[in-house]
């Protein structure tokens, strides 16, 4: 009978149940009224008188054990069941959030989308870029003052004056790409470059060392300055709208000429003058020009049969103008709060 009740009793402590109907067939098996419990009261009666002390303690023990676990693994179950039968499977899920373009990012691809569609590739190239691609073979001479215009990282610099174009730099405009596409393909050439450009500059709003150009060059034979001025007047309207004026200021650069730079009518202030148009109702969006036959010739293309124009607009200028947000910090500080508030299908 010991062996019995022992027996019983590690079947009870090493019970587990999943469902609620074989949890009733064990407490039958154990508590019923033929169950193992009544069946060994019934035979505690023949126990000798000695040993019923020890014996009925055994049998009240695993009595109350089964009770308890019995009681135990039923609210187990029950809880069980409540969780799954109070999910609400037709809930939605937790949406999940989804992010949005960069600005810079969303005005540089319309930049592409507007060229590409007028049959202008795309071209890169590196960011540490050499002296030769960025100033000389753009007809910088060596210690001119155009070199001061934009005050460069140098990372390198060459040991003598006859190792200046060996000088490592960080790239001050997009026009080093113009060089690089030059010198690898034969006209007729009609590429866009986009891309960062650094310029040794203290941060403001209106001033980053960090920002993003887009440079364009196109070469064949009789391309002149009005395929240049419909150019840029079809991308302006593209870009912001038909209603745009633009007009061509004569400025210098280097490696055009003759040189303009392109305005367009304020949109922050629509021309009545704002700090951003300095109160005059235009904005300056790019620099343009035909490219210099020396240029030309300093890429090993025949300035005698091709010409060619280019231009270099800053894509930031382009994103204050379209989003009417003035602080270039702002495009850098990776604030979400700021960056979710662009959305494009581009
Ligand atoms: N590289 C000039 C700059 O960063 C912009 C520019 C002006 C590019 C005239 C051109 C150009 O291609 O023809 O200020």
């Amino acid at each position: 009978m010991l062996d019995r009740i022992k027996k019983l009793r590690t079947e009870v402590d090493n019970y587990q149940v999943d469902s609620i109907d074989d949890l009733e067939i064990f407490r039958i098996r154990f508590l019923g009224k033929k169950g193992f419990i009544v069946n060994l009261f019934s035979d505690f009666k023949k126990v000798s008188p000695e040993q019923k002390r020890e014996y009925g303690k055994l049998i009240n023990d695993l009595k109350n054990s089964a009770i308890e676990k019995i009681s135990h693994l039923k609210s187990v179950l029950d809880e069980k069941n409540d969780f799954v039968s109070n999910i609400d499977l037709s809930l939605p899920g937790d949406p999940l959030p989804v992010g949005s373009r960069h600005p810079i990012s969303i005005v540089r691809n319309n930049i592409i989308d507007i060229f590409t569609r007028l049959g202008f590739s795309i071209s890169e190239g590196p960011e540490i870029e050499d002296d030769d691609h960025v100033f000389s073979k753009l007809n910088f001479p060596p210690d001119h003052p155009a070199r001061d215009m934009q005050d460069t990282f140098f990372i390198e610099k060459g040991h003598s004056e006859s190792a200046k174009n060996h000088d490592i730099l960080l790239r001050t405009h997009t026009s080093s790409v113009q060089v690089r596409d030059m010198e690898n393909s034969k006209p007729p050439i009609r590429t866009i470059s986009p891309g960062r450009v650094f310029r040794n500059e203290a941060i403001s709003a209106r001033a980053h060392c960090i920002f993003h150009q887009v440079e364009g060059l196109y070469i064949d034979t009789n391309v002149s300055f009005a395929d240049l001025k419909q150019t840029l007047l079809y991308f302006a309207r593209e870009m912001f709208g038909e209603d745009i004026s633009t007009r061509l200021r004569p400025s210098y650069f280097p490696f055009t000429e003759p040189s303009a730079e392109m305005d367009v009518s304020c949109l922050i202030c629509g021309g009545k003058g704002c700090n951003v148009c300095k109160h005059n109702g235009w904005v300056e969006i790019l620099g343009c020009g035909m490219v210099d036959p020396n240029v030309l010739e300093n890429c090993n293309i025949n300035s005698k049969k091709y010409t060619g124009f280019a231009f270099g607009m800053g894509v930031e200028r382009i994103a204050q103008l379209k989003y009417k947000v003035n602080d270039l910090r702002l495009y850098f500080e990776n604030d979400v709060r700021f960056l979710s508030q662009f959305r494009s299908s581009i």
